[in-house]
């Protein structure tokens, strides 16, 4: 069995080719010039996993929007997977129901992806891989990645503000502070010199505040 090293942030995304749900993918080429969210899920027909379809699927417009394409994956074959989103369809909860599935399902029953993408691992599974979510930017890179266990559904709108912030950050050449939504102050670069320090401090820049040298807002209009 080959050994990978896992991904870490700011490696080219490794690339695959697989069978989905729609048809065959090439990634990251076919996927170039879009973000990506790629992603692992236990198995197909359980429960936590269900929930999440249904919540990837009622947000799918959202992920579009923002140039996002959804990618998920699981140790099981074609045939599960086609099953399972047809019954999710029947499915309702919460404000969700008649559900389609539209991004594709990676089959990874030889785990060739999940094991580049260190998605399976073994003191959790050795059959089945652990929620894994690599956010990866329209260059390929990997930009953002977060693993959890299985038994722990992953909050979306997180997954949404992920991209949000890194899209922000590019645009304009600022952080995000904790907790940051579209539309709140940004966090100016830190000063890199004595210099720049002090120009800080000093600005008359009706668009910054600092708290300290090191601590500048940009003001963003809400
Ligand atoms: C679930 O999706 O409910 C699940 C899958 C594998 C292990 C634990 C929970």
């Amino acid at each position: 069995m080959e050994d990978y090293k896992m991904p870490l942030i700011g490696d080219t995304a490794p690339s695959f080719e697989a069978v989905t749900t729609q048809g065959n993918i090439k990634f990251p080429e076919d996927y170039k010039g879009q973000w990506v969210i790629l992603f692992s899920h236990p198995a197909d027909f359980t429960p936590v996993c269900t929930t999440e379809f249904m919540t990837f699927a009622a947000m799918y417009d959202e992920f579009k929007a923002l140039n996002t394409e959804l990618i998920g994956l699981s140790i099981d074959s074609l045939y599960a997977h086609i099953a399972w989103l047809r019954k999710i369809q029947d499915i309702e909860w919460k404000d969700y129901k008649n559900l389609e599935v539209t991004f594709p399902l990676i089959e990874d029953i030889k785990m060739d992806v999940s094991r580049k993408y260190g998605m399976v691992q073994p003191n959790e599974s050795t059959t089945q891989a652990v929620r894994a979510v690599f956010v990866i930017d329209p260059e390929s890179k990997i930009r953002a990645i977060i693993y959890y266990p299985q038994s722990l559904g992953r909050n979306f709108d997180e997954l949404k503000r992920i991209i949000q912030a890194l899209q922000k950050a590019d645009a304009d050449n600022v952080a995000t502070p904790a907790d940051w939504r579209p539309g709140d102050d940004t966090i100016v670069p830190t000063a890199g010199s004595c210099g720049t320090a002090k120009e800080r401090m000093e600005s008359d820049d009706p668009n910054m505040y600092c708290l300290d040298w090191f601590l500048c807002f940009r003001k963003e209009s809400k």
